[in-house]
């Protein structure tokens, strides 16, 4: 008797607070459009399309920031959205101190507050593996080194403290997370991904955009998401950034589009759309797949944003429109809901022409505003448009750093591990006489890659003090004495003269560790023509492999170099991909054995150039998958036997 009562009582009360969840739900949902609508309603033209215009905050800086100018796009032209930081001087977007962040936003909103409807700008910054402009942030490894965990709760952990130091600048949204699927591995951006599965780039964004969003976009924890770059941006045909890609619309569907799905399941806010084109149709013009498939079809409530100047794009670069008019026409008739235009009122002007003349209808910008509104709402910009009080104290906290190590520790990929008389080569002992060399050696760049405190990541001294390199983490975990270091300081190409002391101090150690790979880079300054490792960095390894010392490899890169020619003369292989700042004390607990190394490869490691293949390849194919490692691959220092495995019926 009791048992029936309780399977009758317990689905009931489920049940009941579900539908109870769904009305509270559903009626905030219709609170917010009421106040979406009365806003809307009382707007003008020229008010609507200033909400779709995103701006570069470089725009208002020259050498210092140009108030009136700021103060003029704000309150006559009703800016609806700015984004990023400002160039320094060498001309690089660069991290800014979290008071100049919060004195910023206040500025922004103050200005925002003297427009007719007192409407409050969205802020949009990139804060990708971490608060990339925010200097001080703990940024975590990669995307790519993200993957090789498997570990969806650190990827959430990592996503939650970032969205805390954003927040703590008084920035809401997040051009966050790459969902693109890494399958091309000479493309520059393949570091943004978590690699080439579907499911494993599914659940890791899933992990991303809740980790931002769960809490509820007006709670100080959270920030808005943005997929991107929705849809098919990581498979150029060339390899080359922003180039053409020709995707069969099967592999589109199974491929590409279900890290969306899933995303847009997840409760994702905003999505950004691909520079490139698919088939011949650049991806900002294509109704069928912004409107058709993301919109209706995904069932996406939220706000379309362009990538970079694409829309400008459209007619400068793919050459399918005639002028920026034309441009504008065809990306807001295919749902684009804001345009990053970035520099410009070009798309404002020509958006209220072509309105005013019947080419985009009012019921297209009336649901393009309502989605920027509804987003302001949401995250409650209506309530309080200033950084929040109390938010700071998110910043820069210890326990940061240990998910940071957490995910690093996870991410680091062992694939070679020769036994050597008996004993494999790694673990290392403590007095272990080590010989250092290679470029990444003394880099913090190369630990951290592309978003870094700088767009492209590469200036050291913006990195902060107590991010170690890799030497230094050896030296720390070693002692000095037990590490000659012949590598020069940043990550600089292999001179003669380093090869020379490599042969020089060799004979008195016990072990050489190469530490070889990629200088930080992003987006099309990364374009390369070879995947093969570079030919100073090979030479290099083949000098330390003629000593006769075993040699143990450290790679620090975005994309998978090819080391065919020097991988039989390496004893020891690990991957570290792009760490993060707790990257090379991870590196350093994986060499002498603190930490037993659990990364898998979440990309196929590829043995030829000519060779690039992913592990699902068609079956007609799979003869020529002949990677150097594949997909999945990864050791540890303890020997597992399965058995007795059982199929799941
Ligand atoms: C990148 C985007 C980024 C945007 C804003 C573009 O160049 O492709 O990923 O969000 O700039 O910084």
């Amino acid at each position: 008797m009791k048992k029936s009562i309780f399977f009758i009582v317990i689905p009931a009360i489920l049940f009941f607070s579900s539908c109870q969840q769904q009305t509270t739900q559903s009626s905030s949902s219709r609170a917010v459009n009421e106040k979406v609508n009365k806003v809307l309603s009382q707007m003008t033209l020229e008010e609507k399309v200033g909400q779709m215009t995103q701006i570069t905050l470089d725009k208002f800086y020259g050498e210092h920031l140009d108030t009136a100018r700021l103060h003029e796009y704000i309150v006559k032209y009703g800016l609806g959205s700015i984004l990023n930081s400002h160039h320094d001087k060498s001309g690089m977007t660069t991290a800014l101190s979290m008071k100049e962040w919060r004195d910023l936003q206040t500025l922004i909103q103050k200005y925002a507050l003297e427009t007719r409807l007192k409407i409050p700008v969205l802020y949009g910054i990139d804060a990708i593996h971490g608060a990339t402009y925010l200097k001080g942030a703990t940024l975590f490894p990669h995307n790519i080194a993200m993957a090789a965990t498997r570990d969806p709760q650190v990827v959430h952990a990592a996503a939650k403290i970032t969205a805390k130091e954003v927040r703590a600048c008084g920035i809401r949204w997040d051009f966050d997370p790459v969902l693109g699927v890494g399958r091309q591995p000479l493309w520059s951006r393949f570091e943004e991904t978590f690699g080439e599965d579907t499911y494993l780039v599914s659940e890791l964004g899933r992990a991303v955009v809740t980790g931002y969003e769960e809490d509820g976009l007006k709670n100080t924890t959270a920030v808005a998401s943005c997929m991107k770059h929705y849809l098919g941006y990581p498979v150029p045909l060339t390899g080359k950034d922003r180039t053409p890609a020709y995707i069969p619309e099967i592999v589109l569907r199974q491929i590409f589009l279900p890290p969306y799905k899933t995303a847009v399941d997840a409760g994702a806010s905003t999505a950004m759309i691909n520079s490139g084109s698919i088939n011949g149709i650049p991806v900002h013009a294509s109704k069928y797949l912004i409107t058709d498939v993301l919109k209706n079809e995904l069932g996406f409530d939220g706000m379309v944003v362009t990538d970079w100047g694409d829309i400008i794009a459209l007619y400068k670069d793919h050459h399918v429109a005639r002028d920026n008019k034309e441009a504008v026409r065809m990306a807001v008739n295919a749902g684009i809901d804001m345009s990053m235009v970035p520099y410009d009122l070009s798309f404002y002007h020509d958006l209220i022409s072509l309105v005013k003349e019947g080419k985009v209808s009012m019921s297209r910008i009336n649901d393009a505003v309502a989605r920027i509104l509804r987003l302001k709402f949401r995250l409650g910009l209506f309530d309080d448009p200033f950084p929040e009080k109390g938010t700071e104290s998110y910043y820069e906290k210890p326990e940061y750093k240990k998910i940071a190590l957490q995910a690093a520790s996870e991410a680091v990929t062992l694939l070679k591990n020769d036994t050597l008389r008996g004993k494999p080569v790694l673990p290392l002992s403590k007095n272990t006489r080590i010989l250092l060399a290679g470029p990444g050696a003394n880099s913090k760049a190369t630990l951290d890659g592309s978003w870094s405190y700088s767009w492209q990541g590469k200036n050291d001294s913006l990195y902060p003090a107590d991010v170690h390199t890799i030497r230094q983490a050896l030296e720390e975990e070693a002692g000095k004495n037990n590490v000659i270091n012949i590598s020069p300081d940043g990550f600089k190409e292999v001179s003669s003269e380093q090869i020379s002391k490599l042969k020089k101090y060799a004979r008195g150690v016990d072990v050489i560790i190469l530490c070889l790979g990629e200088d930080a880079y992003a987006e099309t300054p990364g374009s390369i023509n070879d995947l093969t490792l570079p030919e100073d960095q090979l030479r290099l390894a083949e000098a330390a492999a003629k000593t006769g010392k075993p040699v143990i490899l450290i790679l620090t890169e975005g994309r998978p170099r090819i080391i065919r020619s020097i991988e039989p003369a390496m004893n020891g292989i690990l991957l570290a991909y792009r760490p993060g700042n707790m990257g090379a004390p991870a590196i350093a607990s994986i060499l002498y054995g603190e930490v037993n190394p659990s990364g898998r490869l979440p990309y196929t490691y590829p043995r030829y150039t000519g060779n690039l293949m992913t592990y699902d390849m068609p079956v007609r194919a799979a003869k020529y998958y002949k990677p150097q490692w594949p997909f999945g691959y990864g050791l540890s220092y303890t020997r597992f036997i399965v058995t007795s495995l059982t199929g799941m019926s």
